[in-house]
């Protein structure tokens, strides 16, 4: 059942991403823009944290070690990279505004544009401060020797074009839940099914994804999380406990223990006020879709810009994570 799943995924991941290549490669990336802004490791960490502790690069070599592959079928393989302060084999030598274009253009230094696979459509939509943060903090993980193998690609990199960005990131109420979820934690990566392309169905929006197990988060009193108060949805993000007093299991735990669970009460509040405002979905995760939702209107101002073929991308990535928790588990006890 789960090779099969794993076999699906692929090949969706490989259609979603021949369908993109044979798209006329015409927009490029704006230059990154030298601005001056100084990244605060601190407030990165936290960043960090609410982004599910960058899973994918905690493989059995260490913090940020990379290594992991991750098959794309007839597309080839990526691995993740070393993302340590090692010069040799991981990003010593790369300034923090390196390190922002990665995060925000999903461009090395070198001009190597990466693979979607590396969520840098999402953290593209935050402020140029946050960026900062989090790059300031990654470049504070320490040196870690680990030469990941180069990537094998058949399909080339679907361009990209940063969308725009707030000036500052938003800091309360619903404007902020927004920001969180749809930039730095993604949480509609899980929870929103795909269409047969393998895009967003957002007419479901966060009404839950079969492929992932995931809940329907929409205020739905019947089938999502309209009876739970916005309290109950902070302690969920805060204990992975549900009213009811059962744990939260699969992914979910995986992306709370990544780091998502050190949440501030103020952030896991907004995160809960703006979930109040996605319309219902009045459906089970995988039912057949209802009279259609209008899309929300608070979504996303910014980072909303995912390319259809993301989304199985990530499918493979979560799944491959799902069998690499317990590595990434021990590698946060380090
Ligand atoms: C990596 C995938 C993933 C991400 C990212 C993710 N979730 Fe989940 N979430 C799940 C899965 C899978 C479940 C179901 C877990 C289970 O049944 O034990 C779940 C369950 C939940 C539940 C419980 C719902 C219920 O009815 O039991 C809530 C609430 C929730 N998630 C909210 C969020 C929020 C808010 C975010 C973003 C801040 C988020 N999730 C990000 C995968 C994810």
């Amino acid at each position: 059942m789960v090779r099969r799943g794993i076999a699906v995924t692929l090949f969706l991941a490989a259609l979603a991403v021949l369908a993109f290549a044979a798209q006329t490669a015409t927009v490029q990336a704006a230059p990154p823009k030298q601005n001056g802004v100084v990244g605060n490791p601190g407030k990165g960490a936290y960043l960090f944290a609410l982004a599910g502790g960058c899973g994918c690069h905690m493989g059995a070599a260490g913090f940020l070690a990379g290594g992991e592959v991750f098959e794309l079928g007839p597309a080839g393989k990526v691995y993740a990279k070393n993302i340590t302060s090692d010069v040799e084999t991981g990003i010593g030598s790369w300034t923090e505004q390196d390190v922002v274009n990665a995060l925000r253009h999903g461009k090395r230094p070198d001009g190597e544009q990466l693979f979607p696979v590396m969520p840098y459509p999402y953290f593209s939509g935050m402020s140029e401060q946050d960026l900062h943060d989090v790059a300031a903090f990654i470049k504070t993980a320490p040196p870690v020797s680990n030469k990941v193998p180069a990537r094998e690609l058949n399909v080339p990199v679907p361009p990209f074009t940063a969308p725009p960005q707030p000036a500052d990131a938003p800091t309360e109420g619903v404007a902020r839940g927004s920001y969180i979820v749809n930039t730095i934690a993604h949480c509609s990566d899980c929870h929103t099914p795909t269409t047969a392309e393998g895009a967003p169905d957002m007419s479901r929006f966060l009404a839950g994804n079969p492929m992932f197990g995931s809940a329907n988060i929409t205020p739905s009193e019947e089938f999502g999380i309209g009876k739970w108060s916005q309290e109950q949805i902070y302690l969920l993000l805060k204990t992975g406990k549900r009213p009811d007093g059962s744990s939260v299991g699969g992914l979910m735990q995986l992306v709370l223990d990544g780091g998502l669970h050190d949440i501030t009460e103020k952030d896991g509040f907004a995160v809960a006020a703006y979930l109040k405002t996605v319309p219902p979905v009045n459906a089970a995760p995988g039912a057949a879709a209802p009279p259609a939702a209008p899309p929300p209107q608070t979504l996303p101002t910014t980072g909303n810009s995912t390319p259809s073929m993301l989304i199985p991308l990530i499918a493979v990535v979560l799944m491959l994570l799902a069998g690499g928790a317990f590595v990434w588990r021990r590698a946060r006890k380090v």
